[in-house]
C-alpha cells in the first residue's frame, strides 16, 4: 500500500511480537483487540535483531512472513522498522570493536541498544546486509507502507576510528591547518596545532577549552550519524523506491543536529512522552502541553507537511522521577493536541506491555492481565474512534505566518561557551518564553532554523541568536527590508559559525537594522530583577540585560534600575518596509503576551480565534481542501469558556469550516 494513498489517520504503535512467538493465542487475540480499538498500523521489528539472526549468517524471518500477513489479512499497515538500534550479543562477543566508546575513552561493554560506532565498518556492514535481506522480503509486500529506520539515534562515539574520520571531516572543511588554528584562535595557551594529526576530539581529561573544536566534533558527529541513516536509507529504497523512510526523533540535544536529518526524511516522525500532571500546577497542564506542543510544531514545521507521532505512552512511562498515570480524558486530549499541531498519527510505545526486563511496567496499551477490560484499553478505543471520524484531516497543513528560531548550531555553541552564568544559561527556557507568548496569541508556529527559508513569514523572533552562520545577518537584513518584522533579543550576533566573536557591536553587520550597538551584557542573581514601562505598565525583567547604545531605534522602553537605568530595554526600528524590534532583557510572560500582542497586529497576523487569551486554553488550526479544522483545547481540569464556546475539562472542540 502507498502511503500516501491511505485516506486515514494511522493509529498504532510499536508491536513487539518476537516477544511472544511462542504464545499463538496471544497473537491471535492481539489481533482482535487491535481491530476493536481501531488500530490500523503497528511497527515492527525495531528490537528484533537477535530473533532475525540468534547466531551469525543464520537468518529467520518465516516469523515475520506469517504475522506480516495475518495483519494485512486483517487490514492492519506495517511500518517495518531496521533492527539497527539493538543487537545481539554474538556479536559484540565477536567484534567488541563495535561498541561506541564515551568522551572518557572507555568502551562501552555489550548492554542497553543505540550505542554503537558510527564509523565501525563492519557494524555498517553487518546493518546493511540485515537491512538489505529486510527489503528484499518485504519491500514490496502489500502491507508495508514505509521504513522506520533505527529508533532514537542519539550519543557520540570518540573511538580511535571516530577520531580519524574527524580530521577528514576537519581537513574537509579548513582545507589547511592554518585555517583552522585561525578559527579556533588555538594560540590561546598554546594550543597552535602544526598539522591535522594533532587534533583530538574533546574530553573531560583532554581538551574541553577551544569551542571551535567542541563544536565541530558535534557537528562532525551529527554529519557521520546522518551518513549513517543515508546508507541505511539507500539499502532499503534500492528494493522499492516508493516506500517512504523515517526515523522516530525524540530529542532536541541528542548528539544530532535533528532539523539537518529531517531533510534526509520523506517524513518527519516523533516521540512524545509528555510528564502530564507532574508540572507546578498538576491541575492545569498548561506547561507540559506547551511542551509537547513544542516538539510538534517542530515536526511539522520541518517539511511544512504533516508528521507521525511515532510513539506515545497511553498510559504511563516507567522512566519519570515520577510515574504518574494519565488522569481521565488525558488520553484523549494529548492525542487530540498532537493531531492539531499537524500529526497524521497517534500511535503508542507500545501495543503490549512486555513480561520482563527494563520496561515491562512502561504503560501500553494491553497490560499483563491481556483484558479488555481496562480504563487504559477504553481510552485507546474512544482515540480509534475519534481518529476514525476525522479522517478527512488525513494530510491537512498548517499555515503559519510566524516562526520561532530555534537552531541546533546555536543551542550547542551557547552551551559550550563561558560566560553569562557557569552553567545553565536557560536558552531553552528563554525560547519556550517567546513561544508560549505567540501560543497565548493564538496564532500558528513554525520552529525553524538558521537554514530554513525565512520568506513567507510575517514575523520571525529568534531568542538569544547568540551564533550567526555564514549567510543570517543578510537574511535578517533582506527579510526586514522586504517588510518583516524580526524580532531580535539580548545576546544576539556575538560570535560566526565557529564561536569566533565578531569584531564589532552586536548584532553582527545588523546596527542599521536594529538601530543599536551592544556595548556589554550584565547578568543578574536569582530574585533580582529590573523594570521598564511599556504602553503604560510596568514589567519586570530578569537574568540577562544588553546595554545598548541607540542607533537610530525608537525606544519604547528603558530600564528604571541599575546604574543601566535610562538604556533601551525594548527597541522598535524602522528598515526598508519593515521593522527591526530588540528585546534588550528577559521581561516576564505578561509582557512579551502583550508585545506579541501588538507587534502582530502591526505584521497584519490574524490569531485563529479573535480572543484574549484564556487560561489553559490551547487553540491549533490545520487546513485542506478549502476546509479549515480549528481545535479549542482545554488543559485544565475545569469548564473554561472561549468566544462564547465553552469547554468541559480536558475538553477538545474542533470547529469546521469552509475558508
Ligand atoms: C523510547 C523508545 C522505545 C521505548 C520508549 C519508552 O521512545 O524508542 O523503544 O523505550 O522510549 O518510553
Ligand atoms: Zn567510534
Amino acid at each position: 500500500m502507498r502511503y500516501g494513498e491511505i485516506a486515514a489517520l494511522l493509529h498504532g504503535g510499536d508491536y513487539n511480537v518476537e516477544q511472544w512467538l511462542d504464545r499463538p493465542d496471544i497473537l491471535a487475540e492481539d489481533i482482535r483487540l487491535m481491530k476493536k480499538a481501531g488500530v490500523n498500523v503497528v511497527t515492527l521489528g525495531v528490537f528484533a535483531w537477535a530473533t532475525y539472526e540468534p547466531r551469525e549468517g543464520e537468518f529467520h524471518f518465516e516469523w515475520l512472513d506469517k504475522i506480516m500477513n495475518t495483519l494485512w489479512e486483517n487490514g492492519i499497515y506495517v511500518i517495518l522498522a531496521t533492527p539497527s538500534g539493538g543487537k545481539p550479543p554474538w556479536m559484540i562477543q565477536k567484534y567488541p570493536e563495535i561498541m561506541r566508546v564515551d568522551k572518557n575513552r572507555i568502551r562501552h561493554l555489550y548492554g542497553e541498544r543505540e550505542n554503537h560506532c558510527n564509523s565501525n565498518l563492519l557494524y555498517r556492514q553487518k546493518v546493511l546486509g540485515m537491512d538489505r535481506l529486510l527489503a528484499q522480503r518485504y519491500a514490496n509486500h502489500p502491507a508495508v507502507i514505509l521504513w522506520h529506520i533505527s529508533n532514537e539515534m542519539y550519543g557520540i562515539c570518540h573511538c580511535r576510528d571516530c577520531q580519524r574520520n574527524f580530521r577528514i571531516w576537519l581537513k574537509e572543511k579548513y582545507q589547511t591547518i592554518e585555517n583552522l588554528n585561525r578559527e579556533y584562535w588555538s594560540c590561546f595557551w598554546s594550543h597552535h596545532y602544526n598539522d591535522f594529526q594533532e587534533i583530538e576530539s574533546p574530553a573531560p581529561h583532554g581538551e574541553t577549552a577551544v569551542h571551535g573544536l567542541a563544536l565541530d566534533y558535534q557537528r562532525f558527529y551529527s554529519d557521520l550519524s546522518m551518513d549513517f541513516l543515508q546508507g541505511e536509507i539507500d539499502a532499503v529504497k534500492a528494493y522499492n523506491p516508493h516506500i517512504p523512510v523515517t526515523t522516530n526523533l525524540f530529542h532536541f540535544n541528542c548528539g544530532i543536529d535533528i532539523a539537518k536529518l529531517c531533510r534526509m526524511l520523506a517524513i518527519v516522525s516523533w516521540d512524545s512522552y509528555p510528564r502530564w500532571h507532574c508540572g507546578t500546577n498538576p491541575l492545569s497542564e498548561w506547561e507540559t502541553a506547551l511542551e509537547a506542543a513544542f516538539g510538534f510544531d517542530f515536526c511539522r514545521s520541518q517539511k511544512g507537511t504533516p508528521f507521525l507521532l511515532m510513539e506515545s505512552t497511553p498510559s504511563t512511562t516507567n522512566n519519570a522521577a515520577v510515574c504518574k498515570l494519565k488522569r481521565p480524558g488525558m488520553h484523549m486530549l494529548s492525542a487530540m493536541e498532537a493531531i492539531a499541531s499537524g500529526a497524521d498519527s497517534v500511535q503508542y510505545f507500545q501495543w503490549r506491555k512486555s513480561r520482563g526486563a527494563y520496561e515491562k511496567f512502561h504503560g501500553a496499551v494491553i497490560s499483563h492481565n491481556g483484558s479488555e477490560e481496562t480504563r487504559v484499553y477504553r481510552d485507546v478505543c474512544a482515540v480509534g474512534k475519534r481518529l476514525d471520524e476525522l479522517s478527512a484531516l488525513k494530510g491537512a497543513k498548517t499555515k503559519s505566518s510566524v516562526a520561532l528560531l530555534y537552531d541546533w548550531n546555536n543551542m550547542r555553541a551557547l552551551e559550550e561557551q563561558k560566560s553569562l552564568r557557569k552553567t545553565n544559561r536557560e536558552f531553552d527556557e528563554i525560547i519556550k518564553e517567546h513561544y508560549e507568548a505567540l501560543v497565548r496569541n493564538y496564532v500558528s508556529v513554525d520552529i525553524i532554523d538558521q537554514n530554513m527559508e525565512f520568506d513567507g513569514y510575517g514575523l520571525i523572533a529568534a531568542p538569544m541568536l547568540y551564533m550567526f552562520l555564514p549567510g543570517t545577518s543578510e537574511k535578517i537584513r533582506r527579510f526586514v527590508e522586504q517588510g518583516g518584522i524580526f524580532v531580535l533579543t539580548f545576546y544576539s550576533g556575538l560570535v560566526n559559525e565557529n564561536d569566533l566573536a565578531f569584531e564589532c557591536m552586536p548584532p553582527y553587520s545588523l546596527n542599521d537594522v536594529f538601530g543599536l550597538k551592544v556595548e556589554e551584557t550584565d547578568v543578574l542573581m536569582e530574585g533580582e530583577y529590573n523594570t521598564f514601562l511599556y504602553c503604560g505598565e510596568r514589567y519586570k525583567a530578569t537574568t540577562y540585560f544588553d546595554l545598548a547604545q541607540e542607533n537610530g531605534a525608537s525606544v519604547l522602553s528603558a530600564y528604571e534600575r541599575e546604574f543601566y537605568a535610562g538604556m533601551p530595554a525594548i527597541t522598535q526600528n524602522h528598515f526598508g518596509k519593515g521593522w527591526g524590534y530588540y528585546i534588550a532583557c528577559r521581561p516576564e510572560q505578561k509582557f512579551l503576551y502583550q508585545f506579541y500582542r501588538n507587534t502582530l497586529r502591526q505584521a497584519g497576523i490574524p490569531a485563529i480565534i479573535d480572543s484574549e487569551y484564556v487560561e489553559d486554553v490551547m487553540v491549533k488550526e490545520r487546513v485542506q481542501n478549502g476546509e479549515k479544522y480549528v481545535f479549542l483545547m482545554n488543559f485544565a481540569t475545569t469548564a473554561r469558556v472561549i468566544q462564547g464556546i465553552e469547554l468541559a475539562g480536558y475538553e477538545t472542540k474542533i470547529l469546521r469550516s469552509q475558508i
